[in-house]
C-alpha cells in the first residue's frame, strides 16, 4: 500500500488472556484504508472483527497484549499515551461499537450527549455544538430532530438509537468511522438508509469507513475493499468485485453459499458445516482445516502464507485450485 493511506495497520496481534492462558485473537492482521475508502471486514462469530477495532483505538479489555502497528495519518497509534490516544479517539477517528447502547448514557437525554461531546473534542460553544447535533440527527434521517435531542435513549426504537450512535460518531467530523455491525440489528429498510448514508458521507465529506459485519451480502453494495478473517487471521483480502466476485478461499466461498439469494434457483443455501472455533480450541495448521472441504493433509500442520495472488488480492489458502502446488 502506498502512502496515501489514512489508516495502516501493519502485522497486529492481539493476545488475551482466557481461562485456559493466553490466546491470540488477532494475529498478523495488515490491511490500509485510504481516504475516502470504505473497508469491509467480514467474519464468522469470534474470527476476531470487534477485537481488531478496540485495538486500533486502544479500548482493549484489561490484560491485552498488542503488538505490530497502528499508522493512523502518520502516527502509530501503539504508542500513544492514553491523553493523546483519547484526543485521536472521538475527534479524528470514531466508533460506532456493536451495541449502540454502550455508546449512549441512557439517563442522559441526547443533547447533552451528543453537544458534550462536540464541545469537548472541537471547543464549540453549546449553541454550536446544539447546530452541529442537529445537523448529523438530520444527516443519519431522524425524522425530528429537535424533538429527538430533547429525548433519552430508552425512547428510541433500536435501529433510531443505531442512527442516532452513528450521528454521534460523525458529530465531531472523524476522518475515519470505525463502524462495528452497524447495521446487524436493524429491519433492511433501515439498513440500506445506513449503508446509503454511509456511502453519502465518504462521497461528500471523504470518510474513510472500517464497516464490520458477518454478512458479506452488506459488503457486496457497499465496500471498496473486502478483508475476510478466520481465528483472527486473514483468509482472503482484495477489491469487492475480485473477492466476491471470484472467492478463491473455500471460506469466502462457504460465506457467499450461505446467503440468502446467493444460491442458484431452486437450489438451497448451504451454511458451512461445523461452527468457528473458540480462541481454546484453535486447530493448528490452517484453522479453517475442520471445516473445509478442500482440505488435505499439510493443512492439518501447516499455516498458509498469506500470498499475492496477482488479482490485487491475497489470498491465505495452500489448496487453492489456481495456486501453484505448495512445495
Ligand atoms: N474479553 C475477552 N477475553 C477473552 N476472550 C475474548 C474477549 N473478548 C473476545 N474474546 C474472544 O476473542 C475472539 C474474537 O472475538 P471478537 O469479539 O473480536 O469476535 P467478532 O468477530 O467480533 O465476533 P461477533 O461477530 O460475534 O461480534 C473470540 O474467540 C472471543 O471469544
Ligand atoms: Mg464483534
Amino acid at each position: 500500500m502506498t502512502g496515501e493511506a489514512l489508516l495502516e495497520v501493519e502485522d497486529l496481534t492481539v493476545r488475551l488472556r482466557t481461562a485456559r492462558g493466553i490466546r491470540r485473537a488477532v494475529d498478523g492482521v495488515s490491511f490500509a484504508i485510504r481516504e475516502g475508502e470504505i473497508l469491509g471486514v467480514a467474519g464468522e462469530s469470534g474470527s476476531g472483527k470487534t477485537i481488531t477495532a478496540l485495538a486500533l483505538l486502544g479500548l482493549l479489555p484489561l490484560g491485552a497484549r498488542t503488538s505490530g502497528s497502528v499508522r493512523f495519518a502518520g502516527t502509530d497509534l501503539l504508542t500513544l499515551r492514553r491523553r493523546e490516544l483519547q484526543k485521536v479517539r472521538g475527534a479524528q477517528v470514531s466508533l460506532v461499537s456493536q451495541d449502540p447502547m454502550t455508546s449512549l448514557h441512557p439517563l442522559l437525554r441526547i443533547e447533552v450527549q451528543m453537544t458534550e461531546h462536540v464541545r469537548a473534542h472541537l471547543g464549540f460553544s453549546q449553541e454550536q455544538a446544539r447546530e452541529r447535533a442537529l445537523e448529523m440527527l438530520a444527516a443519519v434521517r431522524i425524522p425530528d430532530p429537535e424533538q429527538a435531542l430533547a429525548s433519552h435513549p430508552h425512547q428510541f426504537s433500536g435501529g433510531m438509537r443505531q442512527r442516532i450512535a452513528i450521528a454521534m460518531a460523525l458529530a465531531c467530523e472523524p476522518r475515519l468511522l470505525i463502524a462495528d455491525e452497524p447495521t446487524t440489528a436493524l429491519d433492511v429498510t433501515v439498513q440500506a438508509g445506513i449503508l446509503a448514508l454511509l456511502d453519502r458521507l465518504r462521497r461528500e465529506r471523504g470518510v474513510s469507513v472500517l464497516f464490520i459485519t458477518h454478512d458479506l451480502g452488506v459488503l457486496s453494495s457497499v465496500a471498496d475493499r473486502i478483508c475476510v478473517l478466520y481465528g483472527g487471521r486473514v483468509a482472503e483480502h482484495g477489491a469487492t468485485s475480485v473477492v466476491l466476485g471470484t472467492p478463491r478461499h473455500p471460506y469466502t466461498d462457504g460465506l457467499m453459499r450461505a446467503l440468502p439469494g446467493a444460491a442458484v434457483a431452486g437450489a438451497a443455501m448451504t451454511p458451512i458445516a461445523g461452527s468457528p472455533p473458540s480462541l481454546d480450541a484453535m486447530p493448528a495448521g490452517c484453522a479453517f482445516h475442520p471445516r473445509c472441504e478442500w482440505a488435505v493433509a499439510t493443512c492439518a500442520t501447516r499455516v498458509p502464507a498469506l500470498r499475492d495472488v496477482g488479482d490485487g488480492r491475497l489470498l491465505a489458502c495452500d489448496v487453492d485450485p489456481l495456486a501453484p502446488v505448495p512445495s
